[in-house]
Protein backbone atom coordinates (compact mmCIF):
# COMPACT_ATOMS: atom_id res chain seq x y z
CA UNK A 1 0.00 0.00 0.00
CA UNK A 2 0.91 3.61 -0.40
CA UNK A 3 2.37 6.38 1.86
CA UNK A 4 0.68 9.22 2.33
CA UNK A 5 3.23 11.14 3.94
CA UNK A 6 6.90 10.37 4.97
CA UNK A 7 10.22 11.46 5.58
CA UNK A 8 13.17 11.63 3.40
CA UNK A 9 16.73 12.23 4.75
CA UNK A 10 19.17 13.42 2.07
CA UNK A 11 21.47 16.45 1.15
CA UNK A 12 18.22 18.28 1.02
CA UNK A 13 15.79 16.95 2.87
CA UNK A 14 12.13 15.82 1.74
CA UNK A 15 8.35 15.57 2.32
CA UNK A 16 7.66 13.00 0.34
CA UNK A 17 3.77 13.29 -0.44
CA UNK A 18 1.56 11.00 -2.48
CA UNK A 19 -0.80 13.42 -4.70
CA UNK A 20 -4.22 12.93 -4.25
CA UNK A 21 -5.34 15.12 -7.08
CA UNK A 22 -3.54 12.53 -9.29
CA UNK A 23 -5.58 9.29 -8.33
CA UNK A 24 -7.43 6.98 -8.47
CA UNK A 25 -5.47 6.79 -12.56
CA UNK A 26 -2.12 8.08 -11.48
CA UNK A 27 -0.40 7.15 -8.35
CA UNK A 28 2.73 9.51 -8.32
CA UNK A 29 4.56 11.02 -5.03
CA UNK A 30 5.40 15.23 -4.51
CA UNK A 31 8.97 15.68 -3.95
CA UNK A 32 8.34 18.49 -1.41
CA UNK A 33 11.45 20.52 0.06
CA UNK A 34 10.09 23.72 1.22
CA UNK A 35 7.08 25.28 3.19
CA UNK A 36 5.78 27.42 0.16
CA UNK A 37 5.64 24.46 -1.46
CA UNK A 38 3.88 22.79 1.34
CA UNK A 39 1.62 25.31 1.66
CA UNK A 40 0.66 24.90 -2.24
CA UNK A 41 0.27 20.65 -1.50
CA UNK A 42 -1.82 21.81 1.09
CA UNK A 43 -3.94 24.23 -0.58
CA UNK A 44 -4.27 22.33 -3.77
CA UNK A 45 -5.72 18.78 -1.52
CA UNK A 46 -2.43 16.93 -2.94
CA UNK A 47 -2.18 15.85 0.38
CA UNK A 48 -5.90 16.50 3.13
CA UNK A 49 -7.69 15.24 5.24
CA UNK A 50 -7.32 16.26 9.08
CA UNK A 51 -5.06 13.69 10.71
CA UNK A 52 -2.56 13.75 7.14
CA UNK A 53 -2.42 17.70 7.53
CA UNK A 54 -1.43 17.33 11.39
CA UNK A 55 1.60 14.91 10.34
CA UNK A 56 1.85 17.51 7.43
CA UNK A 57 2.24 20.31 9.64
CA UNK A 58 4.39 18.70 12.15
CA UNK A 59 6.76 17.76 9.26
CA UNK A 60 6.24 20.85 7.77
CA UNK A 61 7.73 22.44 10.78
CA UNK A 62 11.07 20.09 10.89
CA UNK A 63 11.48 21.42 7.12
CA UNK A 64 11.46 25.02 7.55
CA UNK A 65 14.33 24.22 10.00
CA UNK A 66 16.16 22.99 7.51
CA UNK A 67 15.41 25.35 5.13
CA UNK A 68 16.04 28.07 7.74
CA UNK A 69 19.65 27.12 8.01
CA UNK A 70 19.96 26.44 4.13
CA UNK A 71 18.40 29.90 3.31
CA UNK A 72 20.16 31.68 6.24
CA UNK A 73 16.68 32.73 7.35
CA UNK A 74 15.85 35.52 9.85
CA UNK A 75 14.40 34.51 13.00
CA UNK A 76 11.09 36.43 11.75
CA UNK A 77 11.51 34.63 7.85
CA UNK A 78 11.26 31.54 10.19
CA UNK A 79 8.22 32.58 11.90
CA UNK A 80 6.49 33.81 8.82
CA UNK A 81 7.01 30.62 6.76
CA UNK A 82 5.68 28.47 10.08
CA UNK A 83 2.55 30.83 10.40
CA UNK A 84 2.02 30.51 6.51
CA UNK A 85 1.72 26.75 7.19
CA UNK A 86 -0.28 27.15 9.83
CA UNK A 87 -2.57 28.96 8.24
CA UNK A 88 -2.67 27.33 4.68
CA UNK A 89 -6.40 25.70 5.39
CA UNK A 90 -8.87 26.93 8.28
CA UNK A 91 -11.17 23.95 8.99
CA UNK A 92 -8.89 21.05 9.81
CA UNK A 93 -7.64 21.76 13.62
CA UNK A 94 -4.98 18.92 13.16
CA UNK A 95 -2.74 21.46 10.77
CA UNK A 96 -2.59 24.41 13.31
CA UNK A 97 -2.52 21.17 16.11
CA UNK A 98 0.45 19.66 14.21
CA UNK A 99 2.66 23.13 13.55
CA UNK A 100 2.19 23.83 17.21
CA UNK A 101 3.12 20.62 18.84
CA UNK A 102 6.41 20.20 17.18
CA UNK A 103 6.85 24.34 17.86
CA UNK A 104 6.18 23.95 21.79
CA UNK A 105 8.99 20.80 21.77
CA UNK A 106 11.91 21.93 20.03
CA UNK A 107 13.36 25.11 18.93
CA UNK A 108 16.03 22.73 16.72
CA UNK A 109 15.58 20.95 13.67
CA UNK A 110 16.66 17.43 14.69
CA UNK A 111 13.90 18.00 17.73
CA UNK A 112 11.65 18.90 15.54
CA UNK A 113 11.67 16.29 13.08
CA UNK A 114 11.42 13.38 16.29
CA UNK A 115 8.45 14.92 17.50
CA UNK A 116 6.59 14.99 14.14
CA UNK A 117 7.52 11.20 13.79
CA UNK A 118 6.41 10.76 16.89
CA UNK A 119 2.98 12.83 15.83
CA UNK A 120 2.72 10.04 12.69
CA UNK A 121 3.68 7.11 14.58
CA UNK A 122 0.91 7.63 17.44
CA UNK A 123 -1.44 8.31 14.65
CA UNK A 124 -1.17 5.13 13.33
CA UNK A 125 -1.84 3.44 16.88
CA UNK A 126 -4.69 6.21 17.34
CA UNK A 127 -6.26 4.85 14.38
CA UNK A 128 -6.38 1.67 15.23
CA UNK A 129 -7.72 1.33 18.75
CA UNK A 130 -10.34 4.29 17.60
CA UNK A 131 -11.56 1.62 14.82
CA UNK A 132 -11.66 -0.91 17.68
CA UNK A 133 -13.65 0.65 19.78
CA UNK A 134 -15.90 2.34 17.08
CA UNK A 135 -16.20 -1.36 15.45
CA UNK A 136 -17.31 -2.96 19.16
CA UNK A 137 -19.99 -0.16 19.73
CA UNK A 138 -21.39 -0.11 15.99
CA UNK A 139 -21.89 -3.98 16.44
CA UNK A 140 -23.67 -3.50 20.11
CA UNK A 141 -26.08 -0.94 18.33
CA UNK A 142 -26.97 -2.42 14.79
CA UNK A 143 -29.03 -5.48 14.89
CA UNK A 144 -28.49 -6.27 11.15
CA UNK A 145 -25.49 -8.81 10.06
CA UNK A 146 -23.66 -8.37 8.16
CA UNK A 147 -23.65 -4.33 7.98
CA UNK A 148 -24.56 -1.86 5.22
CA UNK A 149 -22.82 1.12 5.66
CA UNK A 150 -22.54 4.54 4.46
CA UNK A 151 -19.64 7.00 4.50
CA UNK A 152 -18.93 10.36 3.21
CA UNK A 153 -15.54 12.12 1.84
CA UNK A 154 -12.55 10.18 2.27
CA UNK A 155 -11.53 8.74 5.95
CA UNK A 156 -8.53 6.60 5.31
CA UNK A 157 -5.00 5.81 4.48
CA UNK A 158 -5.05 8.49 2.34
CA UNK A 159 -6.48 11.16 4.90
CA UNK A 160 -4.33 9.92 7.46
CA UNK A 161 -0.59 8.25 8.19
CA UNK A 162 -2.20 4.87 7.96
CA UNK A 163 -4.90 2.67 7.89
CA UNK A 164 -7.98 5.78 9.06
CA UNK A 165 -10.58 6.60 11.07
CA UNK A 166 -14.11 6.13 9.45
CA UNK A 167 -12.75 4.08 7.08
CA UNK A 168 -10.40 2.45 9.59
CA UNK A 169 -13.76 0.94 11.28
CA UNK A 170 -15.30 -0.16 8.22
CA UNK A 171 -11.69 -2.21 7.34
CA UNK A 172 -11.95 -3.29 11.27
CA UNK A 173 -15.51 -4.45 10.75
CA UNK A 174 -14.71 -5.92 6.65
CA UNK A 175 -12.21 -8.08 8.72
CA UNK A 176 -14.68 -9.65 10.94
CA UNK A 177 -16.60 -10.34 8.21
CA UNK A 178 -19.29 -7.57 9.05
CA UNK A 179 -19.71 -5.62 5.91
CA UNK A 180 -22.12 -6.24 3.32
CA UNK A 181 -21.60 -3.07 1.32
CA UNK A 182 -20.80 0.61 1.37
CA UNK A 183 -22.26 3.09 -0.13
CA UNK A 184 -19.08 5.40 -0.71
CA UNK A 185 -20.95 9.17 -1.61
CA UNK A 186 -19.02 10.49 -4.33
CA UNK A 187 -18.46 13.78 -2.35
CA UNK A 188 -18.79 16.99 -5.08
CA UNK A 189 -16.92 18.80 -5.67
CA UNK A 190 -13.58 17.26 -5.39
CA UNK A 191 -14.81 14.09 -5.74
CA UNK A 192 -12.93 12.56 -2.62
CA UNK A 193 -15.69 9.80 -1.80
CA UNK A 194 -15.27 8.15 -5.46
CA UNK A 195 -11.28 8.90 -6.45
CA UNK A 196 -9.83 8.17 -2.95
CA UNK A 197 -12.46 6.00 -1.24
CA UNK A 198 -13.96 3.81 -3.71
CA UNK A 199 -9.87 3.18 -4.72
CA UNK A 200 -8.93 2.66 -1.13
CA UNK A 201 -12.16 0.13 -1.06
CA UNK A 202 -11.24 -1.82 -4.47
CA UNK A 203 -7.50 -2.43 -2.58
CA UNK A 204 -9.24 -3.58 0.63
CA UNK A 205 -11.61 -5.82 -1.51
CA UNK A 206 -14.40 -4.54 0.18
CA UNK A 207 -18.10 -4.18 -1.10
CA UNK A 208 -19.21 -1.01 -2.21
CA UNK A 209 -21.25 1.33 -4.65
CA UNK A 210 -19.95 5.14 -5.33
CA UNK A 211 -23.80 7.06 -5.23
CA UNK A 212 -24.06 10.51 -5.81
CA UNK A 213 -24.24 12.57 -2.57
CA UNK A 214 -27.99 13.46 -3.57
CA UNK A 215 -28.43 9.76 -3.27
CA UNK A 216 -27.64 9.69 0.06
CA UNK A 217 -30.56 10.71 2.13
CA UNK A 218 -32.97 8.47 0.07
CA UNK A 219 -30.56 4.82 0.25
CA UNK A 220 -30.97 5.70 4.06
CA UNK A 221 -34.42 6.72 4.19
CA UNK A 222 -35.36 3.26 1.92
CA UNK A 223 -34.09 1.63 4.91
CA UNK A 224 -31.09 0.08 2.67
CA UNK A 225 -28.39 1.65 5.13
CA UNK A 226 -27.83 0.29 9.21
CA UNK A 227 -24.94 2.98 9.91
CA UNK A 228 -23.14 6.24 8.62
CA UNK A 229 -19.92 6.52 9.44
CA UNK A 230 -17.27 9.51 9.02
CA UNK A 231 -14.71 11.22 9.97
CA UNK A 232 -14.31 14.94 11.09
CA UNK A 233 -12.14 18.06 10.37
CA UNK A 234 -12.92 19.58 13.92
CA UNK A 235 -14.64 18.70 16.81
CA UNK A 236 -15.81 21.42 19.10
CA UNK A 237 -16.04 20.59 23.54
CA UNK A 238 -19.88 20.50 23.08
CA UNK A 239 -19.32 17.53 20.24
CA UNK A 240 -20.50 19.67 17.07
CA UNK A 241 -18.37 18.15 14.32
CA UNK A 242 -17.14 19.74 11.11
CA UNK A 243 -16.79 17.94 8.29
CA UNK A 244 -17.00 18.05 4.03
CA UNK A 245 -19.76 19.61 3.22
CA UNK A 246 -22.88 16.78 2.55
CA UNK A 247 -22.06 15.20 6.33
CA UNK A 248 -24.86 16.98 8.07
CA UNK A 249 -27.59 16.25 5.05
CA UNK A 250 -26.44 12.60 5.91
CA UNK A 251 -26.68 13.11 9.94
CA UNK A 252 -30.44 14.68 9.21
CA UNK A 253 -31.48 11.38 7.59
CA UNK A 254 -30.29 8.87 9.76
CA UNK A 255 -31.84 11.06 12.50
CA UNK A 256 -35.25 10.60 10.09
CA UNK A 257 -35.05 7.00 9.72
CA UNK A 258 -33.51 6.04 13.14
CA UNK A 259 -30.12 4.56 12.27
CA UNK A 260 -26.89 5.62 14.30
CA UNK A 261 -25.03 8.23 12.61
CA UNK A 262 -20.80 7.60 13.77
CA UNK A 263 -17.96 10.03 13.78
CA UNK A 264 -14.61 8.59 14.03
CA UNK A 265 -11.69 10.72 14.76
CA UNK A 266 -8.06 11.17 16.63
CA UNK A 267 -7.95 13.31 19.85
CA UNK A 268 -5.71 16.12 17.75
CA UNK A 269 -9.53 16.56 16.02
CA UNK A 270 -10.81 17.71 19.34
CA UNK A 271 -10.53 21.80 19.43
CA UNK A 272 -10.28 22.91 23.25
CA UNK A 273 -10.42 26.41 22.00
CA UNK A 274 -13.34 25.82 20.01
CA UNK A 275 -16.93 26.04 22.61
CA UNK A 276 -19.34 25.28 19.79
CA UNK A 277 -19.51 24.75 16.47
CA UNK A 278 -21.06 28.36 15.75
CA UNK A 279 -17.23 29.18 16.08
CA UNK A 280 -15.53 26.90 13.66
CA UNK A 281 -14.22 28.42 10.68
CA UNK A 282 -16.09 26.92 7.13
CA UNK A 283 -13.19 27.00 4.64
CA UNK A 284 -14.64 28.63 1.19
CA UNK A 285 -12.98 27.46 -1.78
CA UNK A 286 -13.02 28.33 -5.60
CA UNK A 287 -15.54 28.63 -7.76
CA UNK A 288 -13.58 26.44 -10.74
CA UNK A 289 -14.12 23.31 -8.19
CA UNK A 290 -17.57 23.92 -9.01
CA UNK A 291 -17.89 25.31 -12.24
CA UNK A 292 -15.89 22.91 -14.10
CA UNK A 293 -16.00 19.02 -13.67
CA UNK A 294 -12.56 17.26 -14.85
CA UNK A 295 -11.47 20.91 -16.79
CA UNK A 296 -15.03 20.33 -18.56
CA UNK A 297 -17.27 23.77 -17.85
CA UNK A 298 -20.50 22.53 -16.61
CA UNK A 299 -22.15 26.15 -16.12
CA UNK A 300 -21.45 29.09 -17.85
CA UNK A 301 -18.73 31.57 -17.59
CA UNK A 302 -19.31 34.16 -14.79
CA UNK A 303 -22.12 32.35 -12.87
CA UNK A 304 -21.61 33.17 -8.99
CA UNK A 305 -20.84 30.19 -7.07
CA UNK A 306 -21.02 29.20 -3.30
CA UNK A 307 -18.76 26.73 -2.28
CA UNK A 308 -18.32 25.71 1.28
CA UNK A 309 -16.43 23.04 2.12
CA UNK A 310 -17.33 21.86 5.51
CA UNK A 311 -20.75 21.75 7.55
CA UNK A 312 -21.11 21.84 10.96
CA UNK A 313 -23.56 18.34 12.89
CA UNK A 314 -24.79 19.74 15.88
CA UNK A 315 -23.58 17.23 18.93
CA UNK A 316 -27.57 16.03 19.13
CA UNK A 317 -27.34 14.27 15.93
CA UNK A 318 -24.49 12.16 16.55
CA UNK A 319 -25.06 9.06 17.96
CA UNK A 320 -21.52 8.50 19.00
CA UNK A 321 -17.55 9.53 18.72
CA UNK A 322 -15.31 6.78 18.44
CA UNK A 323 -11.71 8.12 19.91
CA UNK A 324 -8.43 6.11 20.69
CA UNK A 325 -9.36 6.55 24.46
CA UNK A 326 -13.13 5.58 23.57
CA UNK A 327 -16.75 6.35 22.50
CA UNK A 328 -19.31 8.67 23.76
CA UNK A 329 -22.50 9.45 22.90
CA UNK A 330 -23.44 13.43 22.54
CA UNK A 331 -27.18 12.52 21.73
CA UNK A 332 -27.02 11.86 25.15
CA UNK A 333 -25.00 13.86 26.74
CA UNK A 334 -26.00 16.73 29.67
CA UNK A 335 -22.95 19.00 30.06
CA UNK A 336 -21.24 21.21 27.73
CA UNK A 337 -17.54 19.47 27.97
CA UNK A 338 -18.76 15.95 26.58
CA UNK A 339 -15.06 14.44 26.89
CA UNK A 340 -14.90 15.06 30.07
CA UNK A 341 -16.16 11.92 30.85
CA UNK A 342 -13.16 9.99 28.42
CA UNK A 343 -10.00 11.36 29.52
CA UNK A 344 -8.85 14.92 31.17
CA UNK A 345 -8.18 17.20 28.67
CA UNK A 346 -5.10 19.79 28.66
CA UNK A 347 -3.70 21.99 26.56
CA UNK A 348 -1.31 19.82 25.53
CA UNK A 349 -3.42 16.77 24.28
O1 LIG B 1 -11.18 18.78 2.09
P1 LIG B 1 -10.65 17.48 2.63
O2 LIG B 1 -10.56 16.41 1.60
O3 LIG B 1 -9.36 17.68 3.39
O4 LIG B 1 -11.75 17.04 3.69
C1 LIG B 1 -11.53 15.85 4.41
C2 LIG B 1 -12.66 15.48 5.29
O5 LIG B 1 -13.64 16.17 5.42
C3 LIG B 1 -12.48 14.24 6.10
O6 LIG B 1 -13.71 13.61 6.31
C4 LIG B 1 -11.85 14.59 7.47
O7 LIG B 1 -10.71 15.39 7.30
C5 LIG B 1 -11.51 13.39 8.24
S1 LIG B 1 -10.15 12.50 7.54
C6 LIG B 1 -9.85 11.18 8.55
Amino acid sequence: MANTIEWIEGTIPTVRLLDQTRLPHVVEYLNVTTVAELVDAIQRLAVRGAPALGAAGGYGVALAHREAAREHWSPAEFASAVESLRNARPTAVNLAWGVDRVMQASSNAEGALAEAIDIANEDKAGNLALSAHGAEWIMSHCARRPLRVLTHCNTGLLATTSWGTAYGMIKHLHQDGMVEMVYADETRPLLQGSRLTSWELTQDGIPHKVQVDAAAASTITRGLVDVAIIGADRIAMNGDTANKIGSLSVALACKFAGIPFVVAAPFSTVSLDTATGSEIEIEERDASEVLEVGGAKVALDGTQVFNPAFDVTPAELISAIATEHGVIEPVLATNSDIFASLVPLSSSH
